[in-house]
């Protein structure tokens, strides 16, 4: 019989409040037969305070046991900023070699965005997770005095960026409109930007199928705004996957429908599941979070997983929920949990 193993990590903020509605519609779109169990992991925010520790070996290690990890938001303003967010979310991507951090936007229905009314926007953002800017290469000399000199060095390796070009191209060729785009900054970052188009347009060779575009990261932004059509994969560096993808949000319908895969293709490791957004300390606790975000992860977990009709069931009930939510109507986050439970299960 079928099963998962389902490691979930709350988190700090709305992330335990939207975490728990992603496993009550995992739990109500599960077949009988699959047999679910989770093991929740106290990280974050109020375990650094405790202990202070981010992310133990032995968590790390345990964590490596699992299908796949839920993850809510990680982040709290009690906490230096970096320390959580290095210490254990891009701990976790690193670690676990997420290499592609696929970031799907789609326009929904009924939804608040300035692009309301305008057909087709499917895009998905395949972002580099493991290298570029974040991989902590740099550091400060004579810190905090006027003769400081900082540096934060963007490390791209041949080897990953051909990954996740090869990955995007897979996953382009696999789409109706097979158009994939490479977005970077080759006229100022003539080195890694340099690399990037050459193994962008050599990999290309194996997919003529595949149109491609290539835009610079500036120019991307105007179009996500003017027009989002344009776009079906887009593959980028790990920074400017991150901007975009924020913007790619605010402009398809919210932060609060934004949903991300966190991604070793090679089964070598388990992939993460999280919301685009962060731990939004301002609302934690009121009910306020959108859950939907968290509840379309689950179904991008389910997709990786090999359930594609239970992940299909999960999106088509949250377009199907978000065509009826009425302006002017607030529901709560366990409203909406609940309404999108019943939706799957039916
Ligand atoms: C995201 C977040 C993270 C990132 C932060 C919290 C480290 O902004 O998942 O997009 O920059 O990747
Ligand atoms: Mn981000």
């Amino acid at each position: 019989s079928r099963s998962i193993d389902l490691a979930v990590v709350p988190g700090d903020g709305i992330g335990k409040e939207v975490v728990a509605q992603g496993l009550k519609v995992l739990a109500a779109v599960l077949p009988q037969d699959v047999k679910l169990e989770t093991r929740e992991y106290d990280l974050g925010a109020q375990r650094w305070h405790r202990t202070g520790e981010t992310l133990p070996d032995a968590e790390l290690e345990s964590l490596k046991g699992h299908d796949a990890i839920l993850l809510g938001a990680i982040g709290d303003p009690s906490v230096p900023s970096g320390v959580l967010e290095r210490g254990l979310l891009l701990k976790l991507r690193f670690a676990f070699d997420h290499f592609v951090n696929l970031r799907p936007s789609k326009l929904f229905p009924n939804t608040a965005t300035p692009l309301a009314g305008r057909p087709d926007i499917d895009f998905v953002v395949v972002r580099e997770g493991t290298e570029g800017p974040y991989t902590g290469n740099g550091g400060s000399l004579r810190t905090g005095t006027e003769h400081e000199v900082a540096t934060e060095v963007s490390l791209n390796t041949a080897y990953g960026v051909e990954r996740v070009v090869r990955d995007a191209y897979a996953r382009a060729a696999a789409r109706p409109r097979k158009k994939l785009t490479l977005v970077h900054k080759n006229n100022v970052l003539v080195y890694a930007g340099h690399m990037w188009k050459n193994i962008f347009d050599r990999v290309g060779q194996e997919y003529p199928e595949v149109t491609t575009d290539y835009l610079h990261v500036d120019a991307a932004t105007i179009f996500f705004v003017t027009q989002p059509e344009r776009f079906d994969v887009i593959v980028t560096d790990n920074l400017f996957g991150d901007i975009l993808t924020d913007l790619a949000a605010a402009v398809t319908g919210g932060i609060g429908l934004a949903a991300s895969g966190n991604i070793n293709p090679t089964g070598a490791f388990p992939s993460m599941f999280e919301p685009v957004h962060g731990s939004a300390p301002d609302i934690a606790g009121t009910g306020k979070a959108d859950p939907t975000a968290t509840i379309l992860s689950v179904a991008l977990l389910l997709r990786h997983l090999g359930y594609e009709a239970e992940a299909v069931r999960i999106e088509d009930a949250v377009a199907a929920d978000l065509a009826e939510r009425t302006a002017g109507t607030v529901r709560t986050t366990d409203e909406i949990g609940d309404a999108l439970a019943v939706r799957v299960a039916s």
